[in-house]
């Protein structure tokens, strides 16, 4: 099987798996579950799923663990856009090419559509026997952890104070690995945690790997708010300079921004090593999420 292949099968069954574990519109409140199924469905690179699905068989995680943790990162992650792109952050009114959810329905289904998502994800991490339930009990943790005061909620406080303020490199650098990173190296964690325990040298290495890979997202995702159209990236595009938001491109420029992106790719594919081919889809989703701006 070759990447393509191996990318449109694994898409397949995360959209099932969304499908499965998002309720019904058919079950009350139906506005809102609408709402959440509008937010989630058809649309997204599906990045965090994919890594999750990569490191999980690495471990020789069973396809029915991969689903339940892979469907829970990215609701998790869109419940972090529609609250993102609420007028009391980022204020944007275009995600993956449709109107965002507080557009479309309004702030408090915003609200309420981000709430819903998170909780669904705890639900699908600990429903039925997908997960063992020491699996269960360890991914919930990473998921919690992650997404928490120390990490995602915590980045994106980071982000709102810092609008109009010069940072430093390392302050920016902890703001993207909280707000973004965090998430990214969770859902290698727990594709690796859904399969046989892994070691901790193999834990280690894989650290690193969604350490490089994680930061990299964010700095691309700064470089493309920077260069690329709206159409292009079905968000709005320039609005963080629009914003006055501290970014990569703020801070240390393009082309330097550009380089960092190589090199964390080249770092990510270090970290890989150890685990020679066995590790050939993690190392080509390195290359996907840099290759988008090099
Ligand atoms: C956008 O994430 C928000 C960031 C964390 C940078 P993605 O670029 O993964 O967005 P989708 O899921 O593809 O829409
Ligand atoms: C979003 O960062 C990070 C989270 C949603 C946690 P951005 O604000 O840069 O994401 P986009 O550019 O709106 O997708
Ligand atoms: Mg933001
Ligand atoms: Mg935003
Ligand atoms: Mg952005």
């Amino acid at each position: 099987m070759n990447f393509e292949q191996w990318m449109r099968s694994v898409l397949e069954r995360v959209e099932k798996a969304l499908e499965h574990y998002l309720p019904p519109e058919s079950i009350a409140p139906a506005r809102l579950h609408e709402a959440m199924r509008y937010a989630v469905l058809g649309g997204g690179k599906r990045v965090r799923p994919l890594l999750c699905h990569a490191a999980g068989e690495l471990t020789g995680a069973r396809a029915e663990s991969l689903e339940a943790a892979a469907a829970a990162l990215e609701m998790v992650h869109v419940y972090s856009l529609v609250h993102d792109d609420m007028p009391c952050m980022d204020d944007d009114d275009l995600r993956r090419g449709k109107p965002t959810v507080h557009v479309k329905y309004d702030d408090a289904m915003a609200l309420l559509v981000g709430d819903a998502l998170q909780s669904q994800a705890f639900v699908a991490l600990t429903e039925g026997a997908a997960l063992a339930p020491a699996q269960q009990a360890a991914l919930t943790r990473e998921l919690a952890l992650a997404i928490g005061s120390i990490g995602m909620a915590g980045g994106q406080a980071i982000d709102l104070a810092s609008v109009g303020k010069k940072l430093t490199r390392e302050e920016l650098e902890t703001m993207h690995r909280m707000k973004t990173g965090a998430l990214l190296r969770a859902s290698v964690r727990m594709g690796a945690l859904a399969g046989e325990t892994p070691d901790a040298q193999t834990l280690r290495a894989l650290d690193a790997y969604a350490a490089a890979v994680g930061l990299a997202f964010q700095v691309v995702d700064d470089i493309l708010d920077a260069t690329s159209d709206s159409a292009t990236l079905g968000k709005t595009a320039g609005k963080d300079a629009k914003d006055d938001k501290p970014t990569y491109v703020s801070i240390i420029g393009l082309d330097a921004s550009r380089a960092l992106a190589v090199q964390l790719r080249s770092d990510a594919h270090a970290a890989l090593e150890p685990f020679g081919t066995r590790a050939q889809r993690l190392a080509e989703l390195a290359d996907l999420v840099v290759n988008r701006v090099s």
